[in-house]
This record gives structure tokens, C-alpha cells and sequence, in this order.
């Protein structure tokens, strides 16, 4: 049986659809950075981690090829890496928005690249990560906004490029989802009021409800879905919530 590689396993969607996986009786790849984080998650659920420097997509390659065998290929790739930062471009640095689009695009590119070499000849599917920031407009949200974006035009060329293999590319755009990355936001309750009132459905979103949309991208019955930006938001990206 062929597995799934999901890079950024560690993190509050990626280890929620590694169990999710695992419980449908899927074989996982858990890909991170964090050899601790891994190994304990790896422990958990029974399946094999790789630790690797995503900076670059060569490591990433090497690493997936010499797992390959072992897990009888791969069919799917989903990276669930990212990071928020919250300013305005006036006060954001290079550093600060170059560290933001090497975290959220360079590794979704690195992901594709990767993906695309290991699927051509068998096919599978790709599923990458954008956020309604990306698809309107909100204060403060400029460089995670734009790594976004670039998610996105990316996996629709992506899509358009490797059809012919018989690869899927598809992406969830969240709005607001209690992970730990969002951790500072929705724990203060004046900020998670704030926020949930942004969403059309005037609520958060949680964990488990992306990593289900994530699957069911990954399964096999829902194969004539390719180029995607499908919003998991509560209507953040595209209703406007009652005033
Ligand atoms: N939560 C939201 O509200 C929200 C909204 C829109 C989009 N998203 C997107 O959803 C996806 C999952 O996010 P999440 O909410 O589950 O966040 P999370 O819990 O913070 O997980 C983020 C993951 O990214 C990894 N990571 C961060 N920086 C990295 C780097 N420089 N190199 C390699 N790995 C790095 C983390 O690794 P470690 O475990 O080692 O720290 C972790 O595995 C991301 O693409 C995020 O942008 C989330």
C-alpha cells in the first residue's frame, strides 16, 4: 500500500490528519523539522518520520526516495507547514517577510517540485495550504497574505502543468482555526470574540474540521477535483458577516 507524506506532521493540522489518516488504516510519512516532536508522534502512531531541513527541496527529495520503498511509494503529498505574522508592512522587516515566504511558499514549492518527480508515473495527489488572508483583504495580514497568494497561483499551474500525470493539485484556504499557531488570538476572549465576528458563521474553526476536508481531497473517489482554492473559513473569504 502506498502512503502519504505529510510535511509539518508536527503541527496542530498536520498531527490531526496524521491520526485522522491512521485511523482510516492509511501508511503516514510524518515529515517536520523537529526530530523530538517527530519521534513521540511517531510512537503514537506506529508509522515512520523523517527529519529534514526544509530550507531546501533537496533534502526533502532525498529523503522521500530513500522512504519510498519501504512504504511501497507515495500517492499524496500535503504540506501542512506555515507561520503567521501579524503587521503592517511598514513595520515588517526583509528578514521578518522573507522568513514568512520561505516558511509558507518556498516549502509549498518544495513540496510541489518534490511531489510532481515522485508522482509522474503513477499519479497522485498534492494538497497545500492558503488562508482567506490571501483571498481578501485583512489589516495587518500583508506578508502571510502574499506567501499565500502565491500558494495559490502556484497550485493552479501546478495543476494545469502535471494533469497529464494524472496529478491532483488542490488547496484549503482556512479562515480562523484553533491551533497553536493561532494559540494568542483565540485564547484571550476579547481577541477569539473579535475574530469569530470577522466569520460570516460567527464562530472559530477547529482542527478537525480541516484535516477532514484534507482527506477527503486525498481520497481517491473525489479524483476528478484538480487547481482548487477550496475556503474551510465560516465565510471568511467571501461572506460578509451581518453588521
Ligand atoms: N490556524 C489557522 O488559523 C490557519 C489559518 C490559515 C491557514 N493556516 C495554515 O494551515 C496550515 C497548518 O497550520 P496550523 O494551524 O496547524 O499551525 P501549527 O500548529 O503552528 O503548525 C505549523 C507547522 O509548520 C511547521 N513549521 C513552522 N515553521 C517552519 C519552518 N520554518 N520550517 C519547517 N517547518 C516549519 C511547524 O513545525 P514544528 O512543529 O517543528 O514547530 C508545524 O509543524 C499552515 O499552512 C497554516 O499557514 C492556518
Amino acid at each position: 500500500m502506498s502512503s502519504v507524506a505529510i510535511l509539518g506532521a508536527t503541527g496542530t493540522i498536520g498531527s490531526v490528519l496524521a491520526r485522522r489518516l491512521v485511523r482510516q488504516g492509511q501508511h503516514v510519512l510524518l515529515v517536520g523539522r523537529n526530530e523530538e516532536k517527530l519521534r513521540s508522534l511517531s510512537e503514537e502512531l506506529g508509522q515512520p518520520f523523517v527529519a529534514v531541513d526544509l530550507t531546501s527541496s533537496q533534502p526533502l527529495e532525498e529523503a522521500l526516495r530513500a522512504m519510498a520503498d519501504a512504504q511501497g511509494g507515495f500517492h499524496a503529498l500535503v504540506n501542512c507547514i506555515g507561520s503567521i505574522l501579524l503587521k503592517p508592512t511598514h513595520t515588517t522587516t526583509d528578514d521578518e517577510f522573507r522568513q514568512v515566504v520561505e516558511t509558507n511558499l518556498f516549502t509549498a514549492f518544495a513540496t510541489v517540485r518534490v511531489g510532481a518527480k515522485l508522482l509522474r508515473e503513477r499519479g497522485g495527489v498534492i494538497v497545500l495550504f492558503a488562508s482567506s488572508a490571501a483571498e481578501i483583504g485583512i489589516q495587518n495580514h500583508e506578508a502571510i497574505a502574499a506567501a499565500k497568494a502565491g500558494v495559490i497561483g502556484l497550485a493552479r499551474s501546478a495543476a494545469a502543468t502535471y494533469a497529464s500525470n494524472n496529478i491532483r493539485v488542490n488547496v484549503v484556504s482556512p479562515g480562523l482555526i484553533r491551533t497553536e499557531m493561532t494559540r494568542r488570538i483565540w485564547e484571550n476572549a476579547t481577541n477569539a470574540t473579535a475574530s469569530a465576528q470577522l466569520h460570516a458563521l460567527g464562530r472559530l474553526g477547529e482542527p478537525e474540521q480541516v484535516a477532514s476536508l484534507a482527506s477527503w481531497l486525498l481520497d481517491g473517489e473525489n479524483d476528478w477535483i484538480t487547481g482548487q482554492i477550496i475556503g474551510i473559513d465560516g465565510g471568511l473569504g467571501h461572506v460578509l458577516p451581518r453588521r
